[in-house]
């Protein structure tokens, strides 16, 4: 990680609304910068960082665990009317904070389909699939609340305990070859540096409300997976037409071929000077197989 002015968001109280893969990521690098950071979850809490919040149960987060909050961050994703969670059912309490930033990770699913061209934020939201048309309802929502929000947009997430190598490790992984067809991703560790970075390092001149995380090379997965099981030192099976493979997909997975996009991060990376921890897949899935090798998962 990039080794931040570590004063300058000392003293700052952080709540994450999804303490997810993500989430709990995020929350962790925060931690480390001197800040406290809670985390929600749907079950009941572990430890004295984490809170119970469940936007489908009657109970909300107790009052105590706002006092002091400076900053937040949503990973939740929208329900399933459009709603997003976290505004539902507790916006009256985030406005009466006087919160110095509220931050809201979306995904680049909102651009829809671009057969393969870039899409930057300037390119108009055109979501295909209904969940991405909730996700666009949320970001609006985010938007219109009035709150000091930043909105991230992410492709697909990766990192240490969710990579191609579990998947082949667990024998759940579908080798599928779709020409043309490339998928964008971003490592969380850059996922919380960009947005620590962004914090840190960009003042009212230069704030953008809505930016693209995501990594220097976008490129099909064939070529990740092949690549994942050369480091394992292991046979790639042999690929399945995507017309064959269609009928073992799940519909949620069958949609996301239906999308094939290059996602741009040039504003974050070129206008806003932010340094990728993992320009491509290959810095990223060495990073992470380092870790399953330390943990003696292999
Ligand atoms: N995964 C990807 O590749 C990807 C790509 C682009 C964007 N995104 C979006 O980016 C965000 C973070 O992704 P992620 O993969 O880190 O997410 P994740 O691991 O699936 O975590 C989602 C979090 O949301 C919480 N949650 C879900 N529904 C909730 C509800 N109704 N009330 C309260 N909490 C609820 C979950 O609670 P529990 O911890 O209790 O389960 C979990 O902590 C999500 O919005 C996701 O949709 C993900």
């Amino acid at each position: 990680m990039e080794n931040f002015a570590r004063n300058s968001l000392e003293k700052k109280k952080f709540i994450i609304f999804g303490g997810g893969f993500s989430g709990q990521f995020i929350s962790n690098e925060i931690r480390k910068l001197g800040c406290e950071a809670l985390t929600s979850s749907r079950q009941a809490p572990k430890n004295n960082t984490s809170f119970f919040f469940d936007s489908l149960s009657s109970a909300l987060p107790p009052e105590h665990i706002f006092e002091g909050t400076t900053h937040v961050l949503s990973c939740i994703p929208p329900d399933k009317s459009g709603q997003d969670p976290v505004l539902s059912r507790l916006y009256k309490q985030l406005k009466s904070l006087n919160l110095e930033w509220v931050g809201y990770l979306s995904t680049t699913g909102v651009y829809g389909n671009t057969n393969g061209e870039w899409v930057t934020e300037k390119d108009p939201a055109k979501p295909l699939q209904e969940r991405s048309k909730r996700r666009l309802l949320c970001e609006n929502s985010w938007l219109n609340s009035n709150l000091p929000i930043q909105i991230f947009r992410l492709p697909g997430i990766y990192g240490p305990g969710r990579s191609t190598f579990e998947s082949i490790l667990k024998k759940n992984i579908k080798v599928i070859h779709k020409p043309n067809q490339v998928f964008s991703r971003i490592h969380v560790a850059d996922i919380a540096n960009a947005i620590l970075y962004l914090l840190l390092k960009i003042n009212h001149e230069n704030f953008k409300q809505i930016i693209n995380i995501a990594d220097n090379y976008p490129t099909s997965q064939i070529e990740v997976i092949e690549h994942s099981y050369q480091l394992l030192g292991l046979k790639m099976p042999k690929p399945l037409d995507f017309d064959d493979a269609k009928k073992l997909l799940s519909p949620i997975a069958l949609s996301f071929w239906e999308e094939n996009r290059r996602v741009s991060n040039n504003l974050l990376c070129k206008d806003l000077g932010y340094k990728l921890i993992h320009k491509n897949y290959k810095s990223g899935l060495k990073s992470c197989l380092e870790i399953i090798k330390q943990k003696n998962l292999i």
